[in-house]
């Protein structure tokens, strides 16, 4: 048996509460299927981002972005991972909140520059050795956090690749775990591991699956398992800044500290970047940054990002935002959602609805099986009934301490009554403040 040493940087992550979303679910015609991709509903706002997906592949969204405006769980970050889902597989997508530039550390618009070259892909082809096959079957084992025994992480993999002529099972360490649902990699896809590294690629799926745009149907490999082939992967613009900057000051390797990128290492980036493009050994992949509760920029972020967004090295901008007129941060200007009229102008703009019960109902379904949670149906129904009158994020967010309350058997009704008692919805908890403030009084 195979062994893949893992030799890249640890992190840790937590499993994403949208990973379920596999893209818009639009059928050829641009029409959404009610349920699709791991999508459910919220037609008007899922058919026009895949015309936004439509624009942005034929270059005519460049300079321009995308503004959702809709109430706080409706979708809105869904549909944004959805839009980069269909971009394409290696798509990068980067998701940062308007009020994480303030921080005491780093420059508001540093940390926004750093979030802008996340979001830009380098596609990068070479010849290495690589496992390539079918995921014959993929088997993640779970662990606690080592600093934080609350947070559950993968620990490992094991995984058995399959082609025409011969099946492999390898176990891989954390890091090759995290990529692989990182990637949302399934039984039946074809990737391909860079033996050394532990890079993994995706090439496409043996299975037939729905969506117009990039789900890559391929035949299953043929030859060894194990093999010298190209191998095609996806860096990003900041990674590459950060490997030069480390390679430019010999300092911060003797003492370590603070890794500074500066505009010149950027800049030297991006001419090796273009020379790779000229030399057609890299493919420049622009990927989606999305910032959430971008009411919260301030007007100089505002600017930075619309001089970025003119720039031929930019991502998609995706703005999303429940709030309506309201003023913009750091001026005494009332605006439509907080945003400044010129960059107001090169948005466009989808609304999310709220959801009704047929929705909700779908999409508790999708989440309790994504969570592995075991549910009757009629806990589901009166999920769906709950999520209706309070909110949908509510109704999800039940489904984890209902299973814990119905101790790892089937949810029922009364553990999810339970649950709500114990934990109260937005609206509940404001109109209990709102009374005890009566009485304080
Ligand atoms: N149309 C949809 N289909 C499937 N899941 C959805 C849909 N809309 C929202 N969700 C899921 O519901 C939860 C809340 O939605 P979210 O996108 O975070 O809302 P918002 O960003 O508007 O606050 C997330 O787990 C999200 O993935
Ligand atoms: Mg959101």
């Amino acid at each position: 048996m195979a062994v893949i040493e893992e030799i890249a940087k640890v992190s840790f992550e937590r499993v994403g509460s949208h990973s379920h979303i596999k893209g818009l679910g639009l059928d050829e015609n641009g029409k959404a299927k009610f349920i699709a991709d791991g999508m459910v509903g919220q037609i008007k706002a899922r058919e026009a981002a895949g015309i936004a997906v439509k624009l942005i592949k034929r270059g005519k969204l460049a300079g321009k972005g995308i503004l959702l405006v809709g109430p706080t769980g409706s979708g809105k970050t869904a549909i944004a991972i959805g839009i980069a889902k269909e971009l394409g597989e290696d798509v990068p997508f980067v998701q940062i909140s308007g009020s994480e530039i303030y921080s005491a550390e780093i420059k508001k618009t540093e940390f926004l520059k750093q979030a802008l070259r996340r979001a830009i892909g380098v596609r990068i082809s070479e010849e290495r050795k690589v496992y390539e096959g079918k995921v014959e079957k993929i088997e993640i084992r779970r662990t606690r956090h080592p600093f934080n025994p609350y947070v559950e992480i993968p620990e490992s993999v094991i995984l058995t690749l399959r082609t025409k002529d011969d099946e492999k099972t390898i176990r891989a360490g954390r890091e090759i775990a995290y990529q692989l649902l990182d990637l949302g990699i399934e039984e039946g896809d074809v990737i391909q591991i860079d033996a050394e590294s532990g890079r993994i690629s995706k090439i496409g799926t043996t299975k037939e699956e729905e969506g117009i745009f990039l789900k890559k149907k391929v035949e299953m490999p043929s030859g060894p398992v194990l093999k010298i082939k190209e191998f095609t992967y996806t860096v990003t613009l900041h990674d590459l800044d950060v490997v030069n900057a480390r390679a430019g000051g010999i300092f911060t390797l003797i003492f370590g500290g603070g890794l500074e990128i500066t505009d010149e290492v950027r800049e030297r980036v991006d001419e090796t970047v273009k020379g790779w493009v000229e030399e057609g050994k890299a493919v420049l992949v622009p990927g989606v940054l999305f910032i959430d509760e971008c009411h919260m920029l301030d007007i100089e972020a505002f600017s930075f990002l619309a001089r970025a967004m003119e720039s031929e090295l930019a991502p998609i901008l995706i703005l999303a935002t429940n709030r309506g007129k309201t003023k913009i941060r750091g001026t005494d200007i009332e605006a439509p959602h907080g945003i400044p009229i010129d960059m107001l102008d090169r948005l466009l703009i989808i609304n999310t609805e709220p959801y009704k019960k047929d929705e909700i109902r779908e999409i508790v379904k999708i989440r309790a099986r994504e969570e592995g949670i075991d549910i009757s149906d009629e806990a589901i129904e009166y999920l769906a009934e709950l999520g209706e009158k309070t909110s949908l994020r509510y109704a999800v967010q039940l489904l984890a301490p209902s299973s814990i309350i119905a101790q790892g058997q089937k949810v029922k009704k009364e553990h999810i009554m339970k649950a709500q008692g114990y934990f109260a919805d937005i609206k509940r908890s404001i109109s209990y403040v709102e009374k005890l403030e009566g009485m304080l009084r």
